[in-house]
């Protein structure tokens, strides 16, 4: 029962759920993150690390996402909190992590959001010119605010209308259009002339390249994919039925993501080598190739370019969607507020983030906080150290603090659906998890080049930690 005496929402339907899930798993990290990585981790090698995390560690994080979740029927926070209040800060470092990936990734989203329109004015027409125009269009001071605004207002609207009405709906039509649109550009990628480097980029591993950073960034890159280790599972897991196989829905979200990302990278890399691009172009990676690519394509370039954009939309869309809800369900399940409340005053404040990360990116790149400026530190901060600290916590929270036969009872529905790998499940979570996300993480973070951020993150996490029981 909230505020209002209304029963907690619940999805509507299976299909939904699942929608929604894989919803906020598949966004700008698929396909805008995943392909810029990869070019710049070396291909291949990067990918069979991240393909190595996704199975091994984040699925089984997942389940236990999913798990604790539906167990407690609370958000990120409460979760934590019903079991002990010295666990409270590792919910709170999710919410925290969700306001933080909500400073910029609506910037993005804006920039997804203009290039619907700027395929049709003009940008195609010149090809050589669409990489500056992209550099140009980013650091402009007003336009990418506009395109920003814009696109919260989109994930006001629909989570302010709740689970089932709201994100529910929206992942059922718009995640089946997402795929069959990147499918399309995948086939037509692939059947352009040298356009084979590009599939061997991908698929043939080049190990010579791989560091300790490179681990720690597929690990980041594995768990902000998955949507894991800032209790957005945990809170979708919430409003879920009791009937549900848990473990065969995180299967599938988890196929489902991972299949967006490769397809992703073969939309992306096949082209970029027909054409002739270095594969390490960074974030402008997607906003700078893909048109290239419909550039050459006549008359239908535009219309293409733009379906393009559209998925690339949907898909931040319905991620972002589910980064407000953490803490919007924290806002209602803690502090008892209204939804609308909720929505509306964390947004104004993801407003103010997103318009430093923004202009971070232009005329106050100058202005930087240890040694970055305000998109890559929230970018950095979550990626690289909060998800990351978060899955391990919430990895040790679930093997160590929740009793194991009562874990048992909720992945198998009290005994009425099979889960035969629970025992290998348990053991991952328990001792396999935590150990390797620890020996990453030190070993990433010796490798990094911005310490100070490392250990400015690593001091908020203890601090939190300290103080649990207050918050
Ligand atoms: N998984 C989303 C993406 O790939 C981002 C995200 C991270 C969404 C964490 C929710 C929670 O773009």
């Amino acid at each position: 029962m909230d505020q209002t005496g209304q029963k907690r929402e619940n999805w509507g339907s299976r299909f939904g759920f699942i929608m929604a899930a894989a919803g906020s798993a598949v966004g700008l990290g698929n396909i805008w993150r995943f392909p810029y990585l990869t070019g710049m981790n070396g291909g291949s090698a990067f990918i069979l690390i991240y393909l190595f995390f996704v199975f091994v560690i984040c699925l089984s994080v997942m389940i236990a996402e999913f798990t604790v979740g539906r167990n407690s029927g609370k958000a990120a926070v409460g979760a934590y909190k019903s079991k002990s209040r010295n666990w409270t800060f590792a919910g709170v470092i999710g919410v925290l992590s969700g306001f933080l990936i909500m400073g910029f990734y609506p910037v993005v989203g804006g920039w997804a959001l203009a290039y619907i329109f700027k395929s049709f004015s003009g940008l195609l027409t010149t090809p050589e010119a669409i990489g500056d125009a992209f550099g140009a269009f980013i650091g402009n001071p007003v336009q990418p605010l506009i395109w920003m605004a814009l696109f919260l207002v989109m994930n006001i609207f629909i989570v302010s209308r709740g689970v089932a009405k709201g994100i529910e709906t929206a992942g059922k039509i718009l995640m089946p259009m997402l795929f069959i649109i990147l499918l399309l550009i995948a086939a037509r990628g692939l059947t352009l002339e040298g356009a084979s480097k590009g599939v061997e980029f991908l698929f043939k591993p080049d190990f010579s390249v791989v560091t300790g950073e490179t681990f720690l960034a597929a690990l980041g890159q594995a768990f902000f994919s998955l949507s894991l280790g800032m209790g957005c599972m945990i809170t979708y897991g919430s409003y879920l039925n009791k009937s549900e196989n848990l473990a065969q829905n995180a299967a599938i979200v988890t196929v489902m993501d991972t299949s967006a990302a490769l397809l992703a990278g073969l939309a992306m890399f096949p082209a970029m080598f027909a054409f002739g691009f270095e594969p390490t172009a960074g974030p402008g990676l997607v906003f700078v190739v893909v048109p290239s690519i419909f550039a050459q394509l006549g008359a239908l370039g535009p219309v293409l370019s733009a379906f393009f954009f559209v998925a690339l939309v949907v898909a931040a869309l319905t991620s972002s969607v589910s980064l407000l809800e953490v803490v919007v369900a924290y806002l209602m399940d803690e502090r008892n507020w209204a939804r609308k409340k909720a929505v509306y005053i964390s947004s104004a404040i993801m407003v103010a983030m997103c318009v430093m990360a923004s202009l971070s990116l232009g005329v106050m790149s100058g202005v930087t906080f240890l040694g970055v400026g305000a998109f890559d530190f929230f970018d950095i901060l979550t990626d690289k150290i909060f998800l990351a600290i978060g899955g391990m916590l919430l990895a040790i929270f679930t093997g160590w603090f929740v009793d194991k036969e009562v874990l048992r009872q909720e992945l198998t529905n009290g005994g009425t659906v099979s889960f035969a790998l629970f025992e290998v499940w348990h053991g991952l979570i328990k001792y396999v998890i935590p150990v390797v996300i620890a020996v990453i993480a030190v070993t990433g973070i010796m490798s990094i080049t911005q310490k100070g951020l490392m250990v400015f993150g690593l001091a908020v996490i203890a601090v939190l930690a300290v103080f649990s029981k207050k918050l």
